[in-house]
């Protein structure tokens, strides 16, 4: 099988006034074609940076220090300017949170729709029946009047579903989804994820999915990766991970409150203490201080360690959080 995005020991720095910050460290992970892909992870752990890193949209102050990132295989890490566009618009397209960072407000969807078709050929009839059958896919009732429609005449769930037809419109190589849920509420977060389903299904797009409610994740993802203070702490297929997790915080996770499994709760379960300092991060496992199973062998930064062939967990004793 092979992997459209291949992230291999990425870290990404911030300059900050005390000193630099290393948000992502050694990230790895990949996402094998025709897939849909999940991040998990608490606030603070990396995700915006991940993406930010991925499409080459770092502020000012962040860089990548370290690592590769390949699509198809062509690292990607340092791109020259003239390949941006590509990446940005036709290799990888992004949904986010708030559809209106990918609407236009004062533009027409119909107008938006075609001019993200710059490079196809075709009239303007000819990109407007495209936009509409795709508007159609995304299960927008009326696709050929909704052309007309500016972002503020439909709901919050409509304009989701516009930015969703938009980014597979593009026909990328990698769909990232950025918490594409969280602003909507439970009925509508169920037809999201169900519409991404079928745009798998149909269109065979391959989905990074960033979220942090584990119970969509479960239910969408067949793969997930974990993420914990920059870095990626295990990865694997959904079921293996969430019913015999290998890192103590995803079984800390998931032990916290099972039913988070089932029920799409709001947050990540909140276990005891804190996130380390990133600009002065510790020595030894990044998990320590909040560790049931830390023993002294944890004073050296573990590697990554495979359960099986698919699924490892970056800790020292992966036996013993699997007994
Ligand atoms: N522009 C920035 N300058 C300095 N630090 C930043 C910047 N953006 C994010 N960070 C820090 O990087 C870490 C990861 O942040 P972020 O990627 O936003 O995490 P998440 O999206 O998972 O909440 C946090 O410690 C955050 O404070
Ligand atoms: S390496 Fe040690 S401290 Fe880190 S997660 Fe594993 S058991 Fe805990
Ligand atoms: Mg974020």
């Amino acid at each position: 099988m092979t992997d459209t995005l291949t992230i291999e020991r990425l870290s990404v720095r911030y300059d900050t006034d005390k000193g630099p910050l290393e948000a992502l460290r050694d990230v790895s992970m990949n996402v094998p074609a025709g897939q849909i892909v999940g991040v998990v992870g608490e606030s603070g752990c990396g995700k915006s940076t991940l993406i930010s890193a991925l499409l080459h949209l770092l502020p000012e102050n962040g860089r990548v220090s370290h690592g590769a990132i390949r699509l198809e295989g062509d690292n990607i890490v340092g791109a020259p300017p003239r390949r941006l566009r590509d990446l940005r618009g036709r290799d990888m397209s992004v949904v986010f949170q708030d559809p209106m960072t990918s609407l236009n407000p004062v533009l027409s969807i119909g107008r938006q729709m075609r001019d993200i078709q710059y490079r196809d050929g075709g009239s303007r009839t000819e990109k407007d029946r495209r936009s509409a059958e795709m508007l159609g896919r995304v299960g927008l009732p009326d696709p050929d009047g909704k052309l007309s429609f500016y972002p503020h005449e439909l709901s919050g769930g409509m304009r989701q579903r516009v930015a969703i037809a938009m980014a597979a419109m593009m026909q990328p190589k990698l769909l990232i989804a950025d918490e594409p849920t969280t602003a909507l509420d439970a009925t509508l977060e169920v037809q999201i994820i169900e519409l991404l389903q079928e745009l798998q299904r149909e269109l065979g797009c391959t989905i990074l999915f960033i979220s942090h409610h584990l119970g969509v994740i479960a239910e969408l993802c067949e793969r997930v990766v974990v993420m914990y203070a920059g870095e990626t702490v295990e990865e694997g297929p959904v079921a293996d991970v969430f019913l015999n997790p290998a890192h103590p915080y995803t079984r800390k996770l998931i032990e916290c409150d099972p039913g988070r499994l089932k029920q799409r709760a709001e947050t990540l379960p909140a276990i005891a203490g804190s996130l380390p300092d990133l600009t002065d991060r510790p020595k030894g496992c990044i998990f320590r201080d909040r560790c049931d199973f830390a023993t002294d062998a944890c004073a050296d930064r573990p590697d990554r360690y495979f359960v099986d062939e698919t699924h490892w967990a970056a800790c020292h004793h992966t036996d013993e959080v699997r007994k």
